[in-house]
């Protein structure tokens, strides 16, 4: 597949003989060196404790330039497909590779809408949990529990089953997210209706009861597919490698994502527009700014500026700045444009891009910095924040498992490491310890 024309030299200084590495390009960003033969040839491993300089696949799907602040979608950027298209446009793009015609746009929205309904039976899993659990954790154990009731797609080495698989786990898990919602707050689910798009299905949903419909808001309805759009994919994020690593045994899709939400729930990653609004209601008022500032800046108080900051991008994050446009229509439109927590927000960003540590370091507010106000104003809870941002990612997460399958390279993952313990010791008897 990659060639290569151009080689890396690694020298050592122990006399040992040079290696000659090949250097492969991308058709953009930077070029990687291949060094899958060095353990073979040199006896070493590479050391790159959170992949720091780690290319661990290619991928075809999205490319991010993190110093121009860039988010491509095979090819096409953010800013284009979150004005231009819809979520399930973006699906079709990220899982084929091209934008669909109208034909395949209106095969491909009905085909997503046939399979919204989860088994009968998954509401019995749901009444297993605690009213409070965390949505987190019941999406974990419910996407994981879907592999129980669609055995007729598991096979993964075969297509048409990874498609069907593919196409159910982006269908349910808007269904699974506001089932999930409707348990906690002890309402009767919402079956799907498919003659709505799959944005306002999902807030029929929610807010919906059988005793009231819910009125379909366009621009809410637009805000909601936006964050989506958004938070669809992004490369080789930490979530998305879980989901690569676990399909790299062979495991099944479901069974995957599971996994990928698992990841997904960390406060440094998907947890962060949670983190993000409970740190904004915490400071609670423009005067307390500086002080919160202070405290961000003193290491030993392991206070962090939440939604701020991105091992990518050293730029302003493009899809925080969508997600700033997207909460000025909303709060305008809901009639909350003087909201304090949006004030406080936009004067705590203000101080923060002029603030030398911030500026330094180029920590710039990325998605997750707006996008909790967006949901607190839409109606959704905070604690339910991560599980739309897996209902969006979960189309990421399929679509590169997909190409991962699919990929003549893949091997398991199976990382190496430094050992640093004891070395061989003997068991004494007990007595003698
Ligand atoms: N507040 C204060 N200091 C920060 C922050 C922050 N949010 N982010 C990074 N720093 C500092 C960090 O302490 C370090 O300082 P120093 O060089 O003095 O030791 C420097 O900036 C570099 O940070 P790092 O920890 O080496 O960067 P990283 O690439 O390992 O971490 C991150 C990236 C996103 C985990 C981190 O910026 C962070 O924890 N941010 C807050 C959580 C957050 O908003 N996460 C959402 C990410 S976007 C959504 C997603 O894709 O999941």
């Amino acid at each position: 597949m990659i060639t290569s024309d151009t080689k890396a030299t690694l020298s050592f200084s122990d006399g040992s003989a040079p290696l000659e590495m090949p250097i492969y390009k991308g058709s953009i960003g930077p070029d990687v060196i291949d060094i899958r033969k060095l353990y073979a040839a040199t006896g070493m491993f590479t050391y790159d404790p959170g992949f720091m300089s780690t290319a661990a696949c290619n991928s075809a799907i999205t490319y991010i330039d993190g110093d121009k602040g860039e988010l491509l979608y095979r090819g096409y950027p953010i800013e284009q497909l979150a004005a231009k298209g819809d979520f399930l446009e973006s699906c079709y793009l990220l899982l084929n590779g091209e934008l669909p015609n109208l034909t395949q746009k209106k095969e491909f929205d009905y085909l997503v809408s046939r399979h919204t309904m989860v088994h009968e039976q998954m509401q019995f899993f749901f009444r297993g949990f605690r009213r409070d659990a965390h949505p987190m954790s019941v999406l974990v154990g419910t996407v994981g529990a879907l592999a129980s009731f669609y055995h007729d797609s598991l096979d993964i080495n075969d297509p048409h089953h990874r498609e069907v698989s593919a196409i159910r786990l982006i269908a349910k898990m808007p269904t699974l997210v506001a089932m999930a919602y409707k348990y906690s707050v002890g309402q009767p689910f919402v079956y799907p209706k498919n003659e709505l798009s799959f944005s306002a299905n999902f807030m029929r949903m929610m807010f919906s009861t059988p005793c009231e419909d819910y009125p379909v808001n366009d621009v809410l309805v637009r805000a909601l597919d936006r964050i989506l759009i958004l938070h669809a994919d992004h490369e080789q994020n930490a979530s998305t490698s879980t989901v690569r690593l676990a399909g790299s045994s062979g495991a099944n899709p479901f069974a995957c994502i599971a996994a990928g939400i698992a990841c997904l729930w960390g406060p440094a990653h998907g947890g962060a527009n949670e983190a993000a609004l409970s740190m904004l209601e915490k400071i609670g008022s423009v005067d307390h700014i500086p002080e919160f500032i202070r405290q961000v800046k003193d290491k030993n108080s392991g206070v962090k500026l939440m939604g701020f900051g991105h091992r990518v991008y050293k730029n302003y994050d493009p899809r925080a700045k969508l997600m700033r446009e997207t909460c000025y229509e909303v709060l305008a439109e809901l009639g909350l444009a003087n909201d304090p927590l949006f004030k406080l927000a936009m004067a705590l960003e203000k101080i923060a891009l002029e603030d030398e540590y911030f500026v330094t370091r180029k920590l710039y507010p990325n998605v997750d910095f707006y996008s909790g106000i967006v949901q607190r104003a839409l109606g959704i809870p905070t604690a339910l924040f991560t599980g739309i941002f897996a209902m969006a990612r979960t189309v990421g997460w399929v679509a590169q498992w997909k190409e991962m399958i699919s990929d003549p390279e893949q091997k398991i993952g199976r990382p190496r490491q430094l050992f640093i313990g004891e070395p061989v010791r003997t068991v004494k008897p007990i007595e003698s310890r």
